[in-house]
C-alpha cells in the first residue's frame, strides 16, 4: 500500500509474464527464472511498446475492487477496475458525491487507500459529509485540488487504488482554452487522468454532471474517452435511485442498480417493487400496477391517471416519467376506436416514485389507468396490467413477459391482463386481452360486452364503460 508498483515480472525462460514473483514459472515449469519487468517495458507491451505475440499480452490479473454493494456489483459486473476510467453522470443533487465518497470508504475498509478530489466542494463539506456516511477513518485520503495537474501529482505521490475526482468540470488544466467545464477542458483533463490511471494502476472515477435532458456538453463527450460510463438516475424528490452502465468495457450494460437516499447515504433496494408500491392507495380510481421491465430487471410500477372533462377547447395533456408522445396516441385509440370521451378531456397520467418509464408495455396500464379515472372505478387491487396498443387497440406481446410475471407473482399479485402470447405462471390467473375493450371488460372497466356497430370492421369497436 502507498509504495511504487512494479511493472510486473516475466519468465526469462518463456517470456510468459506474471503478476508477482514466484519461485517457479508455471508455464514452462523452470525455477528461479522469473524476473521483474525493467521501467517502460510493462509486462505485455502496450502503447509504444512494440508489438508483441497476442499470448504474450498480459492479462488483468488485479481483480476488481468489490464496492460492498450488491447493487452496485452487479452493474458493474464484480466491482471497478483498476487501472480503468469511469465516468459516474447525473444530474445535480441526486447523489453522485454521496455514492462516490461510499465506494471510497468501502474500499478503505477494505484495506485499500482511497483520494477523493474535491473540485467542487471545499474539503470541510466534504469531511461533514464522510461524518454523516461513518467515513472518516483509515487511508482515506483527501485534496481540495482544481487543477489536474496537482491532482496527478496527488495520486502518483499515494498511489491510491481507487481515486475519485468530484467534478471533471470543475477541475482545469494549465495550457488548455476555456474555461473548467468547457468541451476543451473537460476532455483534456479526462485524457490526463486516463493515462495516470493506466500507469498508476489505480481505479479513477470521475464525477460529471448532466443536466435533465441528459445535454451538457461535458459528459457526453467524455463517453468515448472512459472504460466506462454509470448513468445515475432517479428523481430528487423520491428516495428511489437507479445505476445502470451505459458503457462498460469490462462486462454487460443490461443490469440496473436499485438504491434508496436515506440519512446515512445510499443503501441497497432489497424490494424495490415493495418501496414503489408503498404508497399505492389501493382501490383508488386512476391507478394500476404495471410490470416494467429495465434492462433485465423487472420492476413494479403504479400508474396513475386523472381525466378531467374539460372545456373542449385544447385540453392539457400531462405525462410525467411516460412518454408524452405516446399518451396521445393512446388517448386517439381510446377516443376514436374505442369512442370513448377521452379526445377533449384534461388527461394526466404519471409514473410513480419518481421512475421513468420508458417500457412500450405500459400502454395497455396507461389506457386503463385514464378509463379507470374517467369512469371513476377503480381495478382489483390484486391485479396488474402490461401490454403494448396497436393503433386499432389491439394488444400487442412485449419482451421478456416470464421474467415480469414471476415478479408479479412475487410480489403477491393474483392476477394479470396480458396479451395473448403471455407463458403460464404459477400462482397468477392470467387475463390473456387481445384487445383494449377485452381487457377493459376483465379488469371491470367495461360494464359489457363491447357493442359492435354496424361497420364491417374487424376491431373492437365502441366500449360502454363502467358507471362509477
Ligand atoms: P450529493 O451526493 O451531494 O449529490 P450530487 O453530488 O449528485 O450533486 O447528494 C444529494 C442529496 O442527497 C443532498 O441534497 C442530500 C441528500 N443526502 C441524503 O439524503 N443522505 C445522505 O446521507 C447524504 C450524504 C445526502
Ligand atoms: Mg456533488
Amino acid at each position: 500500500m502507498g509504495t511504487r508498483r512494479s511493472e510486473g515480472y516475466r519468465c526469462t525462460s518463456c517470456a510468459t509474464p506474471v503478476a508477482k514473483w514466484v519461485g517457479h514459472c508455471e508455464q514452462c515449469g523452470a525455477w528461479g527464472t522469473i524476473s521483474e519487468i525493467g521501467p517502460g517495458q510493462r509486462a505485455g507491451g502496450g502503447p509504444g511498446g512494440g508489438a508483441v505475440r497476442i499470448a504474450e499480452v498480459a492479462e488483468v490479473t488485479r481483480p476488481p475492487l468489490a464496492t460492498g454493494s450488491r447493487e452496485i456489483d452487479r452493474v458493474t459486473n464484480g466491482g471497478i477496475t483498476p487501472a480503468s476510467l469511469t465516468l459516474l453522470a447525473g444530474e445535480p443533487g441526486i447523489g453522485k458525491s454521496t455514492l462516490a465518497l461510499q465506494l471510497a470508504a468501502e474500499s478503505v475498509r477494505q484495506g485499500r487507500r482511497a483520494l477523493y478530489i474535491s473540485a467542487e466542494e471545499a474539503p470541510s463539506q466534504v469531511r461533514g459529509r464522510a461524518a454523516r456516511l461513518g467515513a472518516l477513518g483509515g487511508e482515506l485520503w483527501l485534496a481540495g485540488e482544481r487543477r489536474v495537474e496537482a491532482a496527478v501529482a496527488e495520486i502518483e505521490r499515494l498511489r491510491p487504488d481507487l481515486v475519485v475526482v468530484d467534478s471533471i468540470q470543475t477541475v482545469g488544466v494549465d495550457g488548455v482554452g476555456g474555461a473548467p467545464g468547457s468541451v476543451s477542458q473537460v476532455r483534456e483533463a479526462a485524457l490526463v487522468l486516463a493515462e495516470v490511471a493506466r500507469s498508476s494502476e489505480a481505479a479513477v472515477l470521475l464525477v460529471g454532471h448532466v443536466t435533465k435532458d441528459g445535454s451538457l456538453a461535458g459528459p457526453r463527450q467524455l463517453e468515448h474517452l472512459v472504460d466506462t460510463v454509470l448513468s445515475f438516475e432517479g428523481d430528487r424528490h423520491h428516495a428511489l435511485r437507479l445505476l445502470r452502465a451505459v458503457k462498460h468495457r469490462f462486462g454487460p450494460t443490461s443490469e440496473l442498480g436499485l438504491f434508496e437516499m436515506v440519512g446515512g447515504g445510499l443503501v441497497d433496494v432489497e424490494d424495490p417493487s415493495g418501496l414503489l408500491l408503498a404508497d399505492r392507495r389501493a382501490g383508488a380510481p386512476g391507478s394500476v400496477v404495471f410490470p416494467s421491465l429495465d434492462g433485465r430487471r423487472p420492476l413494479l410500477v403504479e400508474i396513475q391517471s386523472l381525466v378531467v372533462s374539460g372545456p373542449g377547447t385544447t385540453p392539457r395533456r400531462s405525462a410525467q416519467g411516460l412518454d408524452s408522445g405516446r399518451l396521445g396516441v393512446l388517448l386517439a385509440v381510446l377516443g376514436r376506436v374505442l369512442e370513448l370521451p377521452v379526445l377533449n378531456a384534461e388527461v394526466y397520467c404519471l409514473a410513480a416514485g419518481g421512475v421513468a418509464v420508458k417500457d412500450q408495455g405500459v400502454d395497455l396500464a396507461v389506457a386503463c389507468a385514464v378509463v379507470s379515472s374517467m369512469c371513476g372505478r377503480p381495478l382489483p387491487a390484486d391485479t396488474v396490467v402490461c401490454g403494448e396498443i396497436g393503433l386499432g387497440g389491439e394488444v400487442r406481446t412485449v419482451a421478456q413477459l416470464d421474467r415480469r410475471l414471476a415478479e408479479v407473482a412475487r410480489a403477491g399479485f393474483r392476477r394479470a391482463v396480458v396479451p395473448p402470447t403471455a407463458p403460464d405462471v404459477p400462482g397468477l390467473e392470467l387475463v390473456r386481452a387481445r384487445t383494449v375493450s377485452e381487457a377493459l371488460l376483465a379488469t371491470g372497466l367495461a360494464a359489457s360486452r363491447p357493442t359492435r356497430t354496424s361497420r364491417p370492421t374487424s376491431g373492437p369497436g365502441p366500449t360502454k364503460i363502467a358507471a362509477g
